[in-house]
């Protein structure tokens, strides 16, 4: 448990909240009930890429009135910098079986579009029945290659985005909104 302190220490790092948690949950519950209506008769599976997801998943999985299955498979572009890299890596794509199922893809923000154009490729290769993609941040202006995203929780600027499960370094990720770091914790 955070104590108050140090919640507070975390707080003041935040120049602006963007969304707070009220609107995430109003917004999640809308992304469960759109993919519940598109997915209805059908037993989709939810495949989060690690780790800025996790929180997201938890949530949105929940509001899936469906038999779903949750999967995670590992990803790294930031390192522990601010700006992507570019280079994407994941881990145990081979013990993944997606062959004929429903996938949807749960990122927790799509920023230059490299992770998920290298996924998308990757996952259409295994030949799933169906892909789609739903993304909690789309920080579009940001955007390297062209990608397609099927379901947005919210638009972003180009700002340095923290918790909701969105991190710097690692730390953040348990604020419960979405806020703005600034600029001079990070530089
Ligand atoms: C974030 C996010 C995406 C990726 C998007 O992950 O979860 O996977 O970056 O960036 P892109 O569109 O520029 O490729 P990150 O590498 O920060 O790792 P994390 O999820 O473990 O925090």
């Amino acid at each position: 448990m955070i104590d108050a302190k140090e919640k507070a220490g975390m707080e003041k790092d935040i120049s602006e909240i963007l969304f707070t948690e009220t609107m995430i949950g109003e917004r999640v519950t809308r992304l469960g009930m759109q993919i519940t209506r598109d997915y209805a008769g059908k037993a989709p599976l939810l495949l989060g890429v690690l780790k800025g997801c996790f929180v997201f998943m938890a949530d949105l999985m929940r509001r899936v009135g469906l038999r779903c299955e949750v999967r995670f498979i590992a990803a790294s572009s930031y390192g522990s910098g601010t700006v992507s890299s570019g280079g994407v890596r994941f881990g145990e794509l081979s013990q993944l079986d997606i062959e004929g199922r429903d996938v949807v893809v749960v990122e927790d923000i799509v920023d230059s579009g490299l992770t998920l154009k290298r996924l998308r490729d990757i996952l259409t290769e295994m030949r799933p029945a169906s892909l789609r993609v739903c993304a909690l941040l789309d920080k579009k202006s940001r955007r390297e290659v062209e990608v397609e995203i099927d379901y947005i929780g919210f638009e972003c600027g180009d700002v340095f985005c923290v918790g909701y499960g969105l991190d710097c370094a690692e730390r953040y990720r348990n604020l419960p909104y979405i806020g703005v770091l600034k600029p001079e914790i990070y530089i």
